[in-house]
């Protein structure tokens, strides 16, 4: 038996015979010669399958497959500058072939589909090269954020997600029913990292984040993934240089190890390689001048309405993308108004009005992916925040309890991975960072 070798490894093999274990991807039929795009999960490989080389069974088998059958493929690898594939360069010169099954006929071809067409069929579009490569950098991302967070002395403690009350906002709840007793899917798990914070340091919490969004952008999910660091005796300006280390960490090592998956993406990597800290910081009231300067220049009607915004307001996605086109690095927004902002942010020490709370936007019109802020300390304030904000005291006792027993001030963000991973890929729709996409209008498969 020849040693099974995956696809990211096979430069290591070169003059090797081996088998490859995966399925066909394409097939060009060159008469004697029948090329194979074949991937197995870590990579895509070129195996020529050349008619006098191999057993006349062999050959009639490598032409009858469709794609997607299931195969082992035997074979020397050689490297040949010409090769497609991820990583290319590198084919298999095909001696031995076994069929495990010819597909039947595969739904999606390899030219172009409708998008609710290719939802239907997400757990067969995630076979296709982009979808893969999306995917492949997400799971770098998330390594990457645990990499760098359990190497800065963050303990990794899980939030629940059924939970008794709102932590973000009423508007965005999943309502579920627990033994008689309505609870809510967790639309954040900060409030509970809060309080491990005083147990363990800083912490992070890190799992499925629910809001009942009922809008249809290309930026929501209603059922995502959010990392949540949460640090005591940090104030704002602490928590900013965290963020910006922390996205560098992420952006610079997805550069380094998904290299191929984001040229097969046609990723511009010169954005990317400019994502090094430090990172620019503009005020909310700078930001809503740039904002009122960019709409009075343009002469666009439509996105002279949609940049429409008086001090006040929380920044839209039209707000965003245009603040943003005017950085080449994310710019963290500090400063929101407390009115835009949820109820747990610490006020500004002389404005009230304002909160210490920083968001930070990606570049080229990307906008928000993290959002964070100081937390209020004081026990009195914050009481006077849930009656303002109509929430229910009782559901917060605990809560309060953290501003009663030692409390310090805190600081925590939130990044959405989604957010992240649509960026660093430069793509267009959160739906296509995550395997299997909630929206409003889906839920299958
Ligand atoms: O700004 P948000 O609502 O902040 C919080 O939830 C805080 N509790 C975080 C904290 O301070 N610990 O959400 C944080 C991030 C956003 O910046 C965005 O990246 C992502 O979560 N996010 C979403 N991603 C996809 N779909 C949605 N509907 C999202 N809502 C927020
Ligand atoms: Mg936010």
């Amino acid at each position: 038996m020849k040693e099974i070798v995956r696809i990211q490894d096979i430069a290591q093999y070169v003059g090797q015979e081996v088998n490859l274990q995966g399925w066909l991807y394409n097939r060009t039929d060159k008469g004697k010669l029948q090329f194979l795009l074949v991937r197995d999960g870590t990579g895509f490989a070129q195996c020529v399958v050349f008619k006098k080389d191999v057993p006349e069974s062999v050959f009639d088998a490598a032409c009858s497959l469709t794609q997607e059958s299931s195969i082992i493929v035997t074979g020397v690898i050689r490297q040949d500058e010409r090769a497609p594939g991820v990583p290319g360069g590198y084919e298999l010169g095909v001696t031995h072939l076994q069929v495990l099954q010819v597909s039947a006929e595969y739904p999606i071809q390899l030219k172009e589909h409708g998008v609710d067409f290719l939802l239907d069929n997400r757990h067969l579009w995630i076979r296709s090269q982009r979808q893969w490569a999306v995917l492949r950098v997400r799971a770098t991302v998330v390594r990457a954020i645990r990499d760098w967070l359990d190497g800065h002395g963050f303990l990794n403690l899980d939030t629940p997600i059924l939970t008794p009350a709102a932590g973000e906002g009423t508007t965005t709840l999943f309502e579920t029913d627990y033994f008689g007793e309505p609870v809510y899917l967790a639309q954040t798990g900060q409030l509970y990292s809060e309080a491990t914070i005083y147990a363990f340091g800083p912490v992070y919490c890190f799992g499925p984040t629910f809001r009942a969004e009922k809008s249809k952008t290309r930026r929501h999910l209603t059922e995502f993934w959010m990392v949540e660091p949460e640090i005591p005796f940090c104030d704002l300006d602490q928590l900013m240089e965290v963020e910006e280390q922390f996205v560098s960490h992420i952006v610079q090592t997805c550069l380094k190890e998904r290299a191929a998956e984001l040229a097969l993406l046609e990723r511009d990597t010169t954005l990317l390689e400019k994502v090094v800290p430090p990172f620019p910081r503009l005020s909310y009231d700078d930001a809503v001048e740039i904002v009122a300067q960019i709409r009075a220049e343009t002469e666009d009607p439509d996105l002279k309405q949609q940049l429409a915004l008086s001090w006040g307001d929380d920044f839209g996605s039209p707000h965003e993308t245009e603040l943003t086109k005017r950085f080449d690095k994310p710019v963290m927004v500090y400063g929101y108004p407390t009115q835009a902002k949820a109820f747990y942010m610490e006020p500004w020490p002389g404005r009230p009005d304002v909160t210490k709370s920083v968001d930070m936007l990606a570049p080229e019109g990307y906008g928000e992916i993290i959002g964070g802020s100081e937390r209020i300390s004081d026990p009195d304030l914050l009481l006077q925040r849930l009656d303002e904000w109509s929430l229910p005291r009782e559901a917060f006792e605990w809560y309060i309890d953290l501003r009663l027993y030692g409390s310090v001030p805190h600081s925590g963000f939130g990044m959405g991975v989604e957010r992240a991973v649509t960026w660093i890929c430069g793509i267009d729709h959160l739906r296509e960072t995550i395997a299997f996409p909630r929206m409003l209008k889906r839920v299958y498969p």
